[in-house]
């Protein structure tokens, strides 16, 4: 491009980033605002857990690029990422990182903001359902009922450097619920420590697989019982822990799974 008025090329002009949840699957759970995004964008950056229903809504010209990130399978690292999203917004393009769940609850968005912000590249940010709401919802566990809970409490069941050395006193503290994401490989250590923390082994505890998609599994036990019902089950990610008496209320109030 070139500018007349001044005789020197024009730069190109800035694109710029929107950092969308897309939800836990069920495409009718996007905001309105991300389908919109989705179907303007000029590139999509998307990962793992977006349903393929989701991506469908993109253009059909759209430069479409998966980041990846399973448990234990990234196929693009992190920094790779933050650089990818600079260079598209660097060439003009109007960019969806388009992450399942909601960005900013256990999605990393927060550390690709940072690298946008420091390069200087325009962004805005679109919430999504977190799976912990999805799953919540649709398996019927309303996660602050005030017959059973007055907390809430969302918190990794994988740490950075794959230990899960979490605060359990006051996980194990009566009258709240706690959702674990990306619990299930150490689904063993989170129901020994809770119940070492003060929980009775009898506590509800609950697995959702899939939650919102057509293919929706939840798993009822207890603290006691969940660790051998998951290995017995075969469940693999990607599911929540959810642990408290909410979970009994599944039974009452299940409406989305066939029995
Ligand atoms: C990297 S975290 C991303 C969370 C996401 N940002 C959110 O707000 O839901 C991935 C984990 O979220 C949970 N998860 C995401 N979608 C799910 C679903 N549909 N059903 C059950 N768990 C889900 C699983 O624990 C999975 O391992």
């Amino acid at each position: 491009m070139h500018d007349e008025t001044t005789d020197h090329p024009s730069p190109t002009p800035a694109g710029k980033v929107w950092l969308v949840g897309a939800g836990p699957g069920d495409p009718d759970l996007l905001t309105v605002r991300a389908a919109r995004l989705i179907a303007e964008a000029d590139a999509l950056v998307y990962d793992h857990l977006v349903s393929d229903a989701i991506m469908e809504l993109a253009r059909s010209d759209a430069r479409l690029v998966y980041a990846g990130k399973e448990a234990s399978n990234h196929t693009l690292p992190q920094h790779a990422i933050n650089r990818l999203l600079v260079d598209l917004a660097g060439e003009g393009l109007t960019v969806v990182r388009l992450k399942g769940g909601d960005p900013f609850i256990f999605g990393r968005g927060g550390e690709e903001l940072e690298t946008l912000a420091a390069a200087g590249i325009p962004f805005g940010v679109v919430p999504g359902v977190t799976a912990a709401a999805g799953c919540a919802a649709y398996s019927g566990f309303p996660l602050t009922h005030r017959d059973h809970a007055q907390a809430v409490t969302f918190v990794t069941g994988h740490l950075k450097d794959g230990t899960v050395n979490l605060d359990w006193p006051a996980l194990a503290r009566p009258c709240q619920t706690v959702v674990f994401y990306m619990g299930i490989g150490a689904a063993g250590e989170i129901c020994r420590q809770m119940i070492a923390h003060g929980l009775p082994a009898d506590t509800p505890a609950a697995v959702v697989r899939n939650g919102t998609l057509p293919s929706q599994q939840t798993l009822l036990a207890t603290l006691g019982t969940l660790p051998r019902r998951i290995v017995e089950s075969g469940i693999t990610p990607p599911a929540l822990i959810v642990v408290g008496s909410v979970v009994n209320l599944h039974t009452l109030l299940n409406w989305f799974e066939q029995p």
